[in-house]
């Protein structure tokens, strides 16, 4: 191990992983590793965001929030596909949270550890660390949390407080939202990206 190795792994301070079934080690991931799972997994999540973000912002302005949701709700999982073909070394990228909006969301029990993980830090610190990497299943999962900033409140608000023709829209196409009732500044959900165990090998090395 390098010394860049080591200072990284002191500045990181937080490497949890689970082998295999239900156990959870806190066995840290070699330095090399990690970096390449870092690297690919930022990549990914960013790069993602950055799509959504324009695709909300489009949408809100040329359509309004209820044209929104319709927008948000067809294109979101295919953009997601998307951007998990177009970056190197990824294998499949979701958008997960406990509270959901799309059951096709709903957290797996490693995602669930890795959100449980974000949300404990976030209630004992006040802040959202920067990411979170698990090793499952012959793949690695980088997480990236999410914050709830001012611009998602029209369709994760308090439904009290949001535009009722949204309300309706919400309640039409998603008769189970989870997703709402947030403020600015919560712990909204993470970003996982899946690496295969083959690539981060390879390009570790
Ligand atoms: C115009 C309405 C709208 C706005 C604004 C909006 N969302 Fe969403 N969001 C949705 C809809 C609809 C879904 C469910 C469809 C999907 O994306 O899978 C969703 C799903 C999500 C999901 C996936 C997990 C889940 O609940 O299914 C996350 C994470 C998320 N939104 C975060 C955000 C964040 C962060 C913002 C602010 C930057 C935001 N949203 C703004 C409508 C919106």
């Amino acid at each position: 191990m390098g010394k860049a190795g080591v200072g990284l792994l002191t500045a990181v301070g937080f490497l949890f992983f689970s082998c295999g079934l239900n156990q959870s080690s806190t066995t840290e991931i070699p330095p090399q590793k990690l970096e390449t799972v870092k690297q690919i997994g930022e990549t990914a999540s960013t790069t993602l965001l950055k799509r959504l973000k324009k695709e909300l912002k489009t949408a809100l302005t040329s359509q309004g929030p209820v044209g929104a949701i319709e927008t948000c709700s067809k294109k979101a999982l295919t953009i997601t596909k998307e951007v998990a073909q177009e970056v190197k070394g990824v294998k499949e990228i979701k958008r997960t949270s406990f509270k959901y909006r799309n059951p096709l969301n709903k957290p797996d029990q490693y995602e669930a550890e890795a959100l449980k993980f974000f949300e404990e830090s976030m209630k004992k610190t006040g802040k959202l660390p920067p990411y979170y990497v698990q090793k499952v299943n012959g793949e690695y999962r980088y997480y990236k949390p999410l914050k709830v900033m001012p611009v998602c409140l029209i369709c994760h608000g308090d439904p009290q407080k949001m535009n009722p023709a949204v309300v309706k829209k919400l309640k039409e196409l998603y008769p189970e939202d989870k997703a709402v009732g947030y403020k600015e500044g919560d712990f909204r959900g993470g970003i996982r990206v899946s690496i295969p165990e083959e690539v981060v090998e390879k390009s570790s090395n």
